[in-house]
C-alpha cells in the first residue's frame, strides 16, 4: 500500500481539492483509495457524505491517530491512502509529514504563498521526509505554454530545493463544485483538460513515490446502484478515530472497502519506496503527458 499526503501550512493552498480529485483518478485507474481526512474542518469528509457513492472509501481522525487509520486501511485492502490535513497544523504536520511514503504540497503562484510555502519545506526537510510541489490554481496557459506568472512561480519554487511537479493546475471553477449526481466534473468529462492534468499530476506523484504509473484508462466509477439514499445518509454518526465508517446504510462498513472483492494487483509496481528525498528531476514520460494533456 502507497500513503500520501497533501501538506501546507497556508490555508487555501488546494489540499482538499486536490486529494479528492487525486482520490477519483487513482480508483479509476484501479488502485482501491482511501481518503484520509485529518483536518478537523473535515471538508474532504463533507465532500464525501455529499458524494453519496462508496469510492473512494474515506475515514476520519486525528493527525495523532493517522498511524492507526493507515495500518487499518492496509488491513481491509486499501492499496492508496491520500491523507488530506489542515492549515497551520504546527507538530501535528511532523506527524504527517512522517507517517506518509510521499508530501505532495500544494502552492498557488501567489507572492504570499511562495512565501509561505517556506514553513512547510522546513517541516520537510528537518525530517528529510519525500515531498514534492504542485503549482495549483494557475492562470490559465496560453494554448500549452505557461503564462509568466507560472513561469516565475516555477523559478521561485526552484529555491526551495523540492521537485516541482511538470503540470500546473489551472484554476477551473470545475474543480471546486460536485456535479449534481455526486461525482466530480473530471469523471463525467474523463478527456477533458481538467481531468488529463489531475492524471499527469498522478502520474508524476506515483514517480515520485518509486511506482511505476500504468497506462491510462478511462474513469469509471461505482453504478448509481450502489448510491445511499438520503435517509440513510441523514442517520449517520461520527465514527471514532481510525479507519471507522461515517455513514450509515450501504457505507456503515469501514472505509467501504468490505465491500469489494480482494483481487489481484492491477497495477505493476516497482519495490517500495525509499524514506528519502525523491529525484530532483521528473521522469521524462511525465512531462509528455503534461505536454500531451495540454493546459
Ligand atoms: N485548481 C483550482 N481551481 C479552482 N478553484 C480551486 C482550485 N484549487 C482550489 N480551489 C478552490 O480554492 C478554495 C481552497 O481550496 P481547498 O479547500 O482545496 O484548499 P485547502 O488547502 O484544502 O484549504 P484549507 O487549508 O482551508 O484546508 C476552495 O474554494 C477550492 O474550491
Ligand atoms: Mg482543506
Amino acid at each position: 500500500m502507497r500513503t500520501f499526503s497533501l501538506l501546507a501550512q497556508k490555508g487555501g493552498a488546494g489540499k482538499t481539492t486536490l486529494a479528492v480529485h487525486l482520490a477519483v483518478l487513482a480508483e479509476s485507474l484501479g488502485e482501491r483509495v482511501a481518503l484520509i481526512d485529518t483536518d478537523p474542518q473535515r471538508s474532504a469528509a463533507d465532500w464525501w457524505r455529499a458524494r453519496k457513492l462508496p469510492q473512494p472509501a474515506m475515514a476520519e481522525c486525528a493527525p495523532e491517530n493517522l498511524a492507526k487509520a493507515i495500518e487499518g486501511a492496509k488491513r481491509r485492502g486499501i492499496t492508496l491512502c491520500i491523507v488530506d490535513t489542515p492549515p497551520h497544523a504546527g507538530q501535528f504536520a511532523y506527524l504527517v509529514a512522517e507517517a506518509v511514503d510521499f508530501n505532495l504540497i500544494p502552492c498557488r503562484p501567489a507572492p504570499f504563498d511562495l512565501r509561505a510555502i517556506g514553513k512547510t519545506v522546513d517541516i520537510i526537510a528537518q525530517l528529510n521526509a519525500p515531498a514534492g510541489i504542485v503549482i495549483n490554481a494557475a492562470p490559465a496557459n496560453r494554448g500549452d505554454v505557461e503564462v509568466p506568472t507560472t513561469i516565475e512561480a516555477r523559478k521561485t519554487l526552484a529555491r526551495y530545493n523540492l521537485p516541482v511537479s511538470p503540470v500546473a493546475i489551472i484554476d477551473r471553477p470545475v474543480y471546486q463544485h460536485p456535479m449534481d449526481d455526486g461525482r466530480t466534473y473530471i469523471e463525467h468529462f474523463p478527456t477533458g483538460k481538467p481531468a488529463t492534468d489531475i492524471a499527469a499530476l498522478w502520474t508524476w506523484v506515483q514517480q515520485q513515490m518509486g511506482v511505476a504509473p500504468q497506462a491510462r484508462q478511462a474513469i469509471s466509477v461505482a453504478p448509481k446502484a450502489q448510491r445511499v439514499p438520503q435517509a440513510a445518509a441523514a442517520g449517520a454518526k461520527r465514527p471514532p478515530a481510525g479507519v471507522a465508517a461515517p455513514q450509515a446504510g450501504q457505507r456503515s462498513r469501514p472505509v467501504g472497502v468490505e465491500q469489494r472483492q480482494p483481487g489481484p494487483p492491477q497495477r505493476q509496481q516497482q519495490p517500495a519506496p525509499q524514506r528519502s528525498r525523491p529525484a530532483e528531476q521528473s521522469a521524462p514520460p511525465v512531462a509528455a503527458a503534461a505536454a500531451r494533456g495540454g493546459r
